[in-house]
């Protein structure tokens, strides 16, 4: 039972000094290598960053957001192209229960189950797809363990071309492998309890919901 957390949880951009301790972020952490992912791929690679300098790098990276710098901790949530490659891929799906070889030899030659077949966009939209399972559940993890968190999309990086000079600086800063990219930030920090929690707006459950087929809104 989640709701009331997900209910609860905003994306807080104003922190406390107070200091995050490694437990805690460890358990967030946790959350996000637990995900779910695509035949369990998980394309992912998280780098804890506190380092005041680093954090600075890292708000410039996405345009200057300020609280990408006054976060205590940055996590900088790196998609893993090589989870695809033939090789990698094959012992991935070989590795669950009941595929056989030649379950997996169609499943490598058919779009729908293999990226590579669409070339490199298709590699990065499908990391990003299951990073994006990963950061929401740490965000949840966070927000129960009394942390907020930021997600943090508006950078330069290989699906936005933004920022290219910022974007080869934290690529070596950061030692990011040749293979991989950054695709998020996630900000953590305490909340700072003086700054007023905004308003949860969203679309009405008419808008979003419907049972059956598009535009129903009586449950069949
Ligand atoms: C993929 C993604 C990218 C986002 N990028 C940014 C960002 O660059 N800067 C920022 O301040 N918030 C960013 N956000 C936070 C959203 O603005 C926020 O989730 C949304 O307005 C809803 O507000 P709430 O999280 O407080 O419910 C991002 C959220 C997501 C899911």
């Amino acid at each position: 039972m989640v709701l009331k957390e997900i209910t609860r949880r905003f994306s807080v951009r104003n922190f406390s000094d107070k200091e995050l301790p490694d437990e805690i972020i460890k358990n967030i952490l946790e959350a996000g290598r637990l995900a779910p992912s695509w035949l369990n791929t998980q394309p992912w690679h998280f780098i804890v960053v506190k380092d005041p300098r680093n954090k600075s790098l890292l708000s410039q990276l996405t345009h200057g957001q300020p609280h990408v710098e006054s976060a205590p901790v940055v996590i900088i949530c790196c998609g893993d192209k090589d989870a695809w490659e033939e090789e990698i891929y094959r012992k991935t799906i070989e590795s669950k229960e009941g595929i056989t070889p030649e379950r997996a030899d169609m499943l490598l030659k058919s779009p729908a189950f293999n990226p590579k077949l669409k070339g490199d966009d298709a590699v990065t939209f499908r990391t990003l797809e299951q990073l994006t399972y990963a950061i929401a559940y740490m965000t949840v993890e966070a927000d129960t363990n009394g942390v907020g968190a930021c997600i943090i999309g508006g950078m330069g990086n290989e699906l936005t071309g933004s920022v290219p000079e910022v974007y080869d600086l934290a690529r070596k800063t950061f030692e990011i492998p040749e293979n991989s990219m950054i695709l998020t930030l996630l900000t953590l920090g305490y909340p700072d309890e003086s700054q007023q929690k905004p308003e949860k707006t969203r679309k009405s459950v008419d808008d979003v919901i419907s049972w059956g087929f598009y535009g129903n809104k009586v449950i069949k």
